[in-house]
């Protein structure tokens, strides 16, 4: 059967030039980049050339790059690294952070936390495009606020966020700006200098690079506080042996993203458009997101009368690999945070479909789901209790 894998949102496959790349350092190259001997140095030196491709996809400096294990950890040590310090030193008086009501569990569970130990969090709400209102913004700005934090990008909609409107703001209050780039690393340009971003946190496996290896950009002069105590590598903000192969890796990743971006973005959007366009023709079917303030490669669709769980498996059935916005609790089915906060009902929120596409994809793929998918949904709708045609 065709197999056609449209999750690449949730991860990519590790592109053949950064396995090739990261090969010599699982053997030969094997020293820990810490010890000085040759060895040592020859790891060293592969860790800071990737440290400049890194800071080269984001106009950054190769010293403001730190590297974490993914993604989750890269949102924890900003977040909560910014946090502890601005508590430990008192540097500000407050103990405000504003963040999204629609961010990554990475973010948003990061911020419970804190909330549990006396920090305040606002958790501005968004349209139904899943955009972030400025005024509310800097309406939820006091004196007491040290952080916003903000995604760039979201996971299960695509909507980008008005980045470029929220460094203006974090900048005219004094306020720092973290944002969740996973998913839009690699997928649109980014340039933290210009857009006033203070940290960004970036995930390897979402951009054709191995998993377990993320990184964090932090501008110079923003301090924060280690989570991690031990061996004081990463100018002691993240102890630990350097996972040299991943660090290759991610940054043979971002080169091979830099390099590609132009031809990725046109490529994915020319596709997504017509996953869309083809989409919509099925009866009742909506697009969630903002139609053009959208990640290149990503499609998320409601139909009616139809749970999204279902849906999923009947097209892998087909050999359609996708994704849904329900997250299955341990004792419910929990319609998606996002869904709910774009204004979708829960049983809207339950029908939801997403398509995220990759280098791989090709039009051949969008006419297999256009042919496919049209049937599925019938199908499904014929055993549904709340289809009443
Ligand atoms: C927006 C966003 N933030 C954070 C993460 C977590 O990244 P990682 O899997 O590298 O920990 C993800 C992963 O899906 C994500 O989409």
């Amino acid at each position: 059967m065709k197999r056609i894998y449209m999750d690449y949102s949730a991860t990519t496959p590790v592109d053949k030039e950064v396995i090739d790349e990261m090969a010599p350092y699982f053997g030969k190259y094997f020293g820990n980049p810490s010890s000085i001997h040759s060895f040592g140095r020859d790891a060293y030196d592969a860790i800071e050339k990737s440290r400049s491709k890194i800071a080269d996809i984001l106009n950054a400096d190769a010293d403001e790059i730190i590297f974490t294990s993914g993604g989750t950890e890269s949102d924890n040590l900003g977040i909560m690294g910014v946090a502890y310090l601005n508590k430990d030193k008192r540097k500000r008086k407050g103990n405000n952070i504003i963040t999204s009501s629609i961010e990554h569990p990475a973010v948003l569970e990061t911020c419970k936390y804190l909330e549990k130990q006396g920090f305040n969090i606002k958790y501005l709400p968004v349209d139904k495009y899943g955009l972030i209102r400025i005024e509310d913004l800097e309406e939820a700005i006091s004196k007491d606020t040290f952080l916003i934090t903000i995604m760039y990008a979201n996971n299960e909609i695509g909507t980008i966020e008005p980045i470029n409107e929220i460094g203006k703001i974090a900048n005219k209050y004094d306020v720092l700006f973290h944002t969740d780039g996973v998913q839009a690393v690699c997928k649109t340009p980014i340039d933290v200098k210009k857009l006033n971003i203070d940290l960004l946190s970036i995930s390897s496996h979402k951009i054709y690079g191995p998993k377990g290896v993320g990184a964090l950009y932090i501008r110079k002069g923003v301090k924060i506080r280690s989570l991690t105590h031990g061996g004081g590598q990463e100018k002691g903000l993240r102890s630990s042996t350097y996972n040299t192969t991943g660090i290759v890796g991610l940054g043979k990743a971002c080169e091979l993203g830099k390099i590609r971006l132009k031809e990725d973005m046109s490529q994915l959007k020319y596709l997504r458009d017509e996953l869309i366009k083809n989409t919509l023709k099925i009866e009742l079917s909506y697009l969630n997101g903002h139609p053009i303030k959208r990640l290149v490669n990503n499609a998320n669709f409601c139909f009616e009368a139809i749970e999204g769980e279902s849906l999923n498996m009947m097209l892998d059935e087909k050999g359609i690999a996708s994704a849904t916005g329900s997250a299955c609790s341990s004792k419910n089915l929990q319609a998606s945070h996002v869904l709910t906060a774009i204004g979708l009902n829960p049983e809207k929120a339950h029908g939801s479909l997403r398509l995220t596409l990759g280098r791989e994809n090709t039009e051949r793929d969008i006419k297999y789901i256009d042919n496919v998918l049209p049937d599925v949904v019938e199908n499904l709708r014929k055993l549904s209790p709340l289809w009443d045609r």
